[in-house]
């Protein structure tokens, strides 16, 4: 018996309700509509070779009714066996043909559904992804489109099949015998009956078995994760005692469903073979009174007919349990791509070109939701050419200023100006090209080193990466790998240290023209030794540059232009080093103090 597809992820995108069946539909039938000519020549392939397939009964009965003692009958015979392996070859082959053109053709739409949900998850604006999980997202984007291709493939012409099927040998055997067919009027509820019966205790022992599968996954998952830790805490034991409370839990789930669910296939057998039985009772007994002159040969293809018969109305339950979960994919699926994309720039949006680098910000005010504000009435200025260093305590807002100065985040109030530009009436690629960055969270992709530095830049030639490199002090490291610039950086780049994935981010950014650059605590897990001499090549790379450093090493910002100290989303001082030393009891002085006795200096 199959089982429905059930997902083992439950999300639910956005705040709309679920869509209804007719919405979905109407969804789905957008995909299909570029194939209807494909899927037109699938339905009447299928319609063809379920009808021929529908002779084949007819024709043993034919046959078995030219069974003579002579050489004549066999001949005839022959015959029948000769046309019914040629009708059945046929009937193959088109159906083969059939599946082959369905799944191409699915195929093609699941490609574009990915397409479509790729492209709109580029779209998608930065605080989207602060409430999703990547799992969730991925989930949707490969369990959740397959789920709905797999069902359109074969549950699609199943359907189809099924339904010619159930009327066409129903047709025929009303034909041959229309009292016989009363027998149905008992088995088919009958089997109907125990199916929904059984499906209705063993789905919710189905959906069981996949939460805890999906539960025991997760440990293993968070295990492998967190292995370290569980060596470092000698926790290894209690780890698998944990582990094999839930593997029990598991096989007990599995065992418990499949014992209800492996019923289905033995009672449906079983009615199927009463049903059989009833109709050779009352066949033989209606070839006995010479009903109508029936015969033996009709009575056999009324049997073989009644097998086709009740096959898809077996069917039926699972297909309805296979369409439910499609139909729960879809909708995800539909709702992630209904999700509002990064508004669009303004119709006469600015395009910035020839940034100079003169920032300045007013009277911002701004908090990622509504009921927490981070920052509070905040002016910043920062000439063409700047440093400008923010420092402050941890979750004080420094990071958050990055993300509005790159639009990352639109629902704030105040003014960004970028050389007296509105930054909100500029399209948002021309702000993007003005900034460099050194995020906080280092990324790195499954590519070389080489294509990691020069990442989407054009035009950008190996002697450009390796003097960066050089610049940021990675390239004697570099070139000590077996395979230099294209060694490649597996995923999540752990082949390599945390520090080197800093450094690494720092010589693409250093790769850029562009004339804002933002250092986001770009030397925090780099030695200081490396770090002063990071320093001095950045130097040279931040001349004539506007630069927002964040660092919490003070060492790293004491010759800014300026430093601000962030306070709660709040500017509490403002000036030079040696201005702010002056402070009496300041923070910025307190700070220094602190971080010298930590041993930062
Ligand atoms: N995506 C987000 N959604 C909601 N709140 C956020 C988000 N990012 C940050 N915050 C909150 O905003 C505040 C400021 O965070 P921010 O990242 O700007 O701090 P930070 O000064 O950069 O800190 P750190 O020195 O640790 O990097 C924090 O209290 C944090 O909880
Ligand atoms: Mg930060």
């Amino acid at each position: 018996m199959r089982h429905p597809r059930i997902s083992p992820n439950e999300i639910t995108f956005g705040t709309a309700k679920r869509m209804s069946l007719g919405q979905l539909i109407k969804r789905i039938s957008k995909y299909l509509k570029p194939h209807y000519l494909k899927l037109g020549t699938v339905f009447v392939i299928t319609m063809v070779s379920t009808l021929l397939s529908l002779v084949g009964p007819k024709l043993c009965g034919q046959a078995i009714d030219a069974i003579t003692g002579d050489g004549s009958g066999f001949t005839k015979v022959l015959g029948y066996a000769g046309v019914l392996l040629i009708v059945y070859v046929v009937s193959g082959i088109l159906a083969y043909a059939g599946t082959i053109l369905m799944c191409a053709t699915t195929r093609a739409i699941v490609r574009k559904m990915r397409d479509d949900t790729f492209d709109h998850l580029t779209t998608l604006p930065v605080s989207f992804f602060d409430h999703r999980q990547a799992g969730d997202l991925l989930s949707v984007m490969s369990y959740d489109v397959d789920t709905l291709a797999e069902a359109l493939a074969s549950d699609l012409i199943t359907c189809l099949k099924s339904a010619v099927m159930v009327v066409g040998s129903l047709a025929m055997m009303l034909t041959i015998a229309p009292p016989l067919v009363i027998v149905f009027a008992i088995t088919v509820p009958l089997s109907a009956g125990l199916t929904k019966f059984i499906t209705k205790r063993s789905r919710p022992l189905f959906r069981k078995r996949s939460a805890k599968l999906g539960e025991l996954n997760g440990y293993v998952e968070e295990m492998i994760s967190g292995q370290k830790t569980t060596k470092a805490y000698s926790v290894e034991n209690r780890v698998a005692e944990k582990f094999e409370t839930l593997n029990k839990a598991a096989v007990d789930a599995y065992t418990e469903a499949e014992s209800i669910g492996t019923i289905t296939g033995p009672s449906v057998n079983f009615v199927n073979n009463l049903s059989l039985t009833l109709i050779s009772v009352i066949g033989a007994l209606m070839y006995m009174w010479g009903y109508r002159g029936i015969t033996a040969g009709d009575i056999s293809s009324f049997v073989l007919y009644s097998r086709k018969f009740s096959g898809p109305i077996n069917e039926v339950a699972n297909i309805i349990g296979d369409l439910q979960s499609a139909m729960a994919a879809a909708d995800r699926v539909f709702r992630l791509l209904d999700e509002p994309s990064e508004a669009p720039d303004a119709e006469n949006a600015v395009v910035l070109s020839n940034v100079k680098g003169n920032v300045e910000i007013s009277n911002l005010n701004f908090g990622y939701v509504p009921e927490r504000q981070i920052i509070f009435d905040m002016n910043i200025k920062a000439k063409e050419g700047q440093v400008v260093a923010i420092v402050g305590h941890t979750g004080a807002g420094k990071t958050t200023i990055v993300n509005l100065l790159m639009r990352f985040y639109d629902q704030y109030t105040g003014q960004i100006c970028i050389d007296g530009q509105d930054i909100s009436m500029a399209t948002r690629d021309s702000l993007r090209q003005a900034f460099s960055m050194v995020l906080q969270d280092t990324w790195l992709f499954t590519g070389t080193i080489y294509e990691n530095v020069a990442y989407g830049r054009e035009g950008v030639t190996r002697e450009d990466v390796e003097r960066v490199c050089k610049e940021a002090m990675i390239h004697s490291f570099i070139t000590h790998l077996p395979q230099g610039y294209d060694t490649m950086l597996e995923d999540g780049a752990i082949n390599i240290s945390k520090g080197q994935r800093q450094l690494l981010t720092i010589a693409r950014a250093m790769l850029s023209e562009a004339p804002i650059l933002i250092l986001d605590e770009a030397t925090s897990n780099v030695d200081t030794r490396t770090e002063i001499r990071i320093q001095q090549a950045m130097n040279k790379l931040m001349a004539g540059k506007t630069c927002f450093v964040i660092a919490h090493r003070l060492s790293t910002i004491r010759s800014a232009d300026c430093i601000l100290v962030m306070e709660k989303g709040d500017i509490v001082e403002q000036g030079t080093h040696e201005e702010l030393m002056k402070i009496p009891n300041g923070v910025y002085a307190e700070l220094c103090s602190m971080d010298f006795k930590r041993g930062g200096d």
